[in-house]
């Protein structure tokens, strides 16, 4: 049996990046209507021409006055870092050390691992994020923990079990054999097994020996379409550790490409201190960069300048990197990012960033044909957008005239409570109680 339902309420979806092709990038339908059934889209457009072509006892729902976008998409975060949000007073080295690594040495117990993997799913779910490119701990477990958290929701999640083997407290180290091993039985376990995927996790260049990196790069070689996720360029005092580290490599990028860690699957947290050469290898690989910037700002590792990377032609999507990051909301991650940018002398419009975390981050991903838009036969992940959520965004939204000032309004000061629902695939799995702030 088909079960049919129409979302009904103001529709905005991309087609393509606002910044190349304009006012083709993107549908809006004032009084739109969204078709899902058993989970896919079957189309969207507006609500008094769709009517017409639906059987008369389609379920609707009514979501008049607010908007429905594709669900969000954070393409770098860190599950066991729930706790280790809001840490005061270190850079990156010393974050790790200090606030981290004890963190993540709880993630070796089973259970602590499903209590936190489920929080983090509502939370993310809560702030209408329904994708994530997503780190475990360096413990086999915690990715079990999480990829079954996931699957009890039926959401679209990209996680790895970290491999590290040095550089790192003793209690947080595996070895060559076993992080390869390990790997190698989680891919087999759950890569493509239902809505999830697999991504191989070398931490960051500092805490695995050129055998361990090696063993990432027969992985994937092994396993064609799983990820490569890991940290690059993020701080200073890192990037002269990797050159002291690997003296023969030409720069940091240069170490993960003699490992073959590059590819269209290869997603680069950070990305601030890149030289023009690294930038021509991440473009001539295909691999992209994660923009982090409540990360990035908490830490002070820099200011990303996405104008450059533009202009170099490496791709690039949005994340939060928590518990770097300080926020699960990719509002206030867009917010932030149109900040750094302000600081950069470079724009990021409203329609751009709202593109960045639907299609742009899906694009990074290769998972435009999944997820990202509301394109025919796409999985049904939405969110509901209540532009009224606080008195303040009323009165705001009250005094804006076009769709960007709208928009713009809803991204600065927008957070989880501007989410009322979250659909993931045509299930809801959040509904905000109305009223509540
Ligand atoms: N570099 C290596 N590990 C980490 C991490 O956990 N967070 C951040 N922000 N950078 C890293
Ligand atoms: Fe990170």
């Amino acid at each position: 049996t088909q079960s049919t339902t129409v979302y009904r309420a103001s529709i905005l979806h991309f087609l393509d990046d606002p910044d190349k092709a304009g006012e083709d990038a993107y549908e809006f339908f004032e009084d739109g209507a969204l078709v899902v059934e058993n989970g896919k889209v079957i189309t969207t457009g507006n609500f008094s021409e769709l009517e017409k072509t639906l059987a008369e006892n389609v379920e609707q729902v009514d979501y008049r006055g607010h908007l429905l976008m594709p669900g969000m998409i954070d393409t770098h975060i860190h599950f066991p870092q729930v706790e280790v949000i809001a840490s005061y007073g270190e850079q990156l080295l010393d974050w790790l050390n200090n606030y981290t690594f004890p963190a993540e040495r709880q993630f070796e117990d089973k259970e602590y691992a499903s209590k936190i993997a489920n929080f983090f799913l509502d939370e993310l779910l809560k702030c209408g994020t329904t994708t994530a490119l997503v780190f475990g701990t360096v413990h086999k477990q915690s990715v079990e923990a999480f990829f079954e958290a996931s699957e009890k929701r039926n959401t679209r999640m990209i996680c790895g079990k970290v491999m590290m083997n040095r550089n790192a407290p003793d209690f947080l180290c595996d070895d060559v054999e076993s992080s390869y091993t390990d790997s190698r039985e989680l891919i087999e376990r759950w890569h493509a097994n239902g809505r999830q995927l697999y991504a191989v996790t070398p931490r960051f260049a500092i805490t695995s020996t050129p055998e361990q990196l090696e063993k990432a790069g027969q992985l994937l070689e092994e396993y064609p379409g799983v990820y490569m996720q890991t940290h690059i360029s993020e701080n200073k005092d890192e990037v002269a550790f990797v050159q002291e580290l690997f003296p023969q490599a030409k720069d940091y990028l240069d170490v993960y490409d003699q490992y073959k860690l590059l590819g269209e699957r290869s997603v680069f947290a950070h990305g601030i201190h890149l030289t023009p050469r690294e930038h021509q290898r991440f473009r001539e690989t295909g691999s992209s960069v994660s923009f982090c910037p409540t990360s990035n700002l908490f830490l002070g590792s820099g200011l990303l300048d996405i104008a450059e990377l533009e202009k170099e032609q490496v791709a690039y999507s949005v994340a939060t990197d928590v518990g770097g990051g300080t926020s699960f909301s990719m509002l206030q991650t867009l917010n932030e990012a149109y900040k750094v940018c302000q600081l950069r002398g470079n724009k990021l419009s409203p329609l751009k960033s709202l593109y960045l975390a639907t299609l742009g981050n899906a694009r990074t991903l290769k998972l435009d044909d999944k997820i990202g838009s509301f394109k025919a036969g796409n999985e049904a992940d939405f969110i509901v957008i209540d532009f009224n959520a606080t008195p303040l965004m009323a009165l705001k939204q009250s005094k804006c005239k076009t769709l960007a000032e709208k928009l713009f309004a809803m991204i600065v000061l927008g957070d989880d409570r501007t989410v009322k629902a979250t659909y993931v695939a045509g299930q809801a799995l959040h509904l905000r109680d109305s009223g509540g702030n």
